[in-house]
């Protein structure tokens, strides 16, 4: 592969083109013949065809793919049902209602037994040291599942109860989710990076009655006392009059102390060495095992309910609309919002979308280095990658641990095919400049991928030329939580991709942009970005909360659901995410509203208090010109630095 320049002259249909002209456009970049050869989808004139099947006749379509999965009971009444009109009454989305199945059967059972696939690895596990690793196939992986379930169940747990999970990237934190899905149990897993308030919050929220974590692990060079948070959240709900009941712990960091074990009944899974720990002391700095606090009647051990547990477990099968999951997502105002998925459609959704978003193959490596704490991990580590017998790796550490190539050593590892990062990731490792990533092979790479934020074109030009050495697809995912999967994407092999641009929807993805008034814009156009039908894997509700679920996403324009980003679309039809429409400031307030809008201060801030995926904290905002310093839950912030700075820097800049 030659410069991108001269793949477009040698006319192979592959490279840049730039079409010259009274406006000009953005470079476009062919997916290269290799890879479209041996694509699900090879050309742009294909997934128009399968696009416009998808929306023409959305029940055919999906009908079609889920004849690929396991119905303990087919679909008895209309395939799909909804309604996307607050104006009509009640906002619903049915897919399959009245149909059972059991999506952990899906992605286990069915693989195994199905597909014959119970020897092939499920998860390569890389844990936060290089030299920790372990590797579960399918039928082990099943195994421990059918183990755990009959330890939640054994404590209670049944179909529609809430389980929370507050681990770190290790297996145990997949096989609690699969068992909770199994049981027909909800999970809502909360990210280990969050503090004890954030979990206590999210317990109370949906009631759970039981919580899953983990004594302590290492994030890099930092100790986090998980057991000592989840202590300290569990305290607070005793407080708040709500006792969880049962807490199961992970021995994890203290794992060496339970010997290696050679019965997947046990925990750790099998094949694990035991980490060198004497060997590291001489070099890196001591690690600590801290003690563990322990809540006698309450607390468990993992590895000792593990023993006593048998190996059947029959799934409860499940209505394709019973909720599967809660995932809470960080509002730019209020508290968070619990996003519920349910098991019919997030199946679908999920399993293609990876299928073809990654175009997935039998012999692929994949990862994703998103946290299953966020949805990017629920869907595209956990869901998406099972339930197409995939083989991925599972990380824990971080991407400048023990230095700045840890991701490209991974890569060549594991012989890494797809990989799927996010553009903070890319742009802090871009600062590093080149060696660290040209020093490691990454022959094996195929197809790279991005999400959370757009992606700044100078990122995606080192993403693609030094990652992928110009060879490598990127799909840029613009999706959210509540969407399920992937909503606007290039497919690797069909897709002429513009650094930037989410290109074009997925399939049964109809976008549209909007005008303030809620007219639909034709051709180019900005605007705000909607949707026009249901897809499988949209969010059928806020727990607890359904009127906060028709006000956040359909109130405003009745009839679309609002993602709350504004997009532009260019000439060619491209989207482009332009970003949160909440956090745009309407400079012409003060001749719509009065001069009661004139601002008073306006202070210069090099940065704003965002969440994770940029959403900014407005509650926080307001909290700062009122000089209160009471802002409450700040779990969710990214960088904690900027509010200090933005007290400091209070009124400084007068008007
Ligand atoms: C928000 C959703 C989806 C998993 C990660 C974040 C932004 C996401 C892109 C992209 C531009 C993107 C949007 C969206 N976003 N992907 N490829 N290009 N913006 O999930 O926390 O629910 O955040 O992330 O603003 O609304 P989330």
């Amino acid at each position: 592969m030659g410069l991108p320049e001269e793949r477009g002259r040698s006319g192979g249909g592959s490279g840049v083109r730039e079409e010259a002209g009274a406006r000009s456009r953005a470079r476009s970049w062919s997916p290269p013949p290799e890879v479209s050869r041996s694509a699900h989808v090879p050309s742009l004139q294909r997934y128009r065809e399968l696009h416009r099947r998808s929306l023409e006749e959305p029940r055919e379509f999906w009908g079609d793919i889920a004849k690929e999965f396991y119905w303990k009971t087919p679909c008895p009444g209309p395939f799909l049902q909804y309604n996307f009109d607050v104006t009509k009454g009640k906002i619903f989305i049915e897919w399959m209602k009245g149909a059972t199945t059991n999506i952990c059967y899906n992605v286990l059972d069915r693989i195994v037994y199905e597909k014959k696939l119970g020897d092939k690895v499920a998860f390569y596990w890389e844990g936060n040291e290089p030299e920790e690793t372990t590797q579960i196939t399918y039928r082990e992986l099943l195994v421990q599942v059918c183990h755990f379930s009959n330890v939640l169940r054994k404590q209670g747990i049944c179909k529609g109860d809430r389980v929370a999970i507050y681990m770190p990237m290790i297996p145990e934190l997949v096989v609690a989710m699969l068992a909770c899905a199994r049981l027909g149990a909800l999970h809502s897993i909360v990210f280990a990076g969050f503090s004890s308030e954030s979990l206590c919050e999210r317990i109370l929220d949906s009631s759970c009655s039981l919580l899953i974590t983990t004594d302590a692990f290492y994030r890099g060079e930092k100790l986090v006392n998980l057991k000592e948070l989840a202590d300290e959240a569990l305290e607070k709900c005793r407080e708040k009059g709500f006792p969880v009941r049962c807490c199961i712990v992970v021995k994890h960091l203290g794992r060496a102390e339970l010997g290696t074990g050679d019965s997947p009944s046990q925990s750790p899974p099998i094949k694990r060495p035991c980490p060198d720990v004497q060997g590291k002391l001489k070099e890196k700095p001591k690690r600590i095992w801290p003690q563990i606090s322990w809540n006698e009647g309450v607390d468990m051990w993992w590895h000792e309910l593990m023993q006593e547990a048998g190996d059947e477990c029959e799934p409860e099968w499940c209505d394709a609309e019973d909720p599967l999951f809660i995932l809470y997502t960080s509002g730019s105002t209020g508290k968070p919002k619990g996003v519920v998925h349910t098991v019919g459609g997030y199946m679908l959704y999920v399993a293609t979308t990876f299928k073809y978003v990654f175009d997935f193959h039998a012999e692929d490596v994949f990862w994703c280095t998103a946290d299953i704490g966020w949805i990017t991990g629920h869907s595209y580590v956990t869901y998406g990658p099972l339930a197409n017998g995939a083989t991925s790796v599972l990380f824990e550490g971080i991407p400048t641990y023990p230095d700045v190539s840890r991701l490209w050593s991974t890569v060549d590892k594991y012989k890494v095919t797809k990989f799927y990062t996010a553009p903070t990731a890319i742009r802090l490792l871009m600062k590093s400049g080149d060696e660290p990533v040209t020093r490691h092979s990454r022959a094996s790479l195929q197809v790279l991928g991005t999400v959370g934020e757009p992606i700044n074109p100078e990122a995606w030009l080192w993403y693609h030329r030094v990652v992928g050495a110009q060879r490598c697809p990127i799909v840029d995912t613009f999706w959210q939580t509540e969407t399920g999967g992937h909503m606007l994407t290039p497919l690797p092999g069909a897709t002429p991709m513009k650094p930037g641009s989410a290109t074009f929807p997925f399939f049964g993805v109809a976008p549209a942009v909007l005008n303030e008034s809620g007219e639909e814009l034709e051709g180019e156009a900005e605007g705000y970005l909607v949707f026009k039908q249901p897809w499988p894997g949209i969010m059928r509700t806020v727990y607890g909360n359904h009127e906060c679920f028709e006000t956040t996403y359909f109130k405003k324009f009745p009839g679309y659901y609002v993602t709350g980003d504004g997009c532009r679309r260019d000439q060619d039809g491209y989207y482009w995410i332009t970003g949160r429409i909440d956090d745009m400031l309407n400079v012409s307030v003060r001749e719509k509203i009065g001069p009661i809008a004139t601002p008073d201060y306006i202070q210069n801030a090099p940065s704003l208090p965002k969440t994770r995926s940029g959403k900014i904290m407005r509650r926080v905002l307001r909290k700062i010109a009122q000089n209160d310093h009471d802002l409450g839950d700040m779990s969710t912030v990214a960088d904690p630095s900027v509010i200090t700075q933005l007290f400091s820097h209070r009124c400084l800049t007068i008007q």
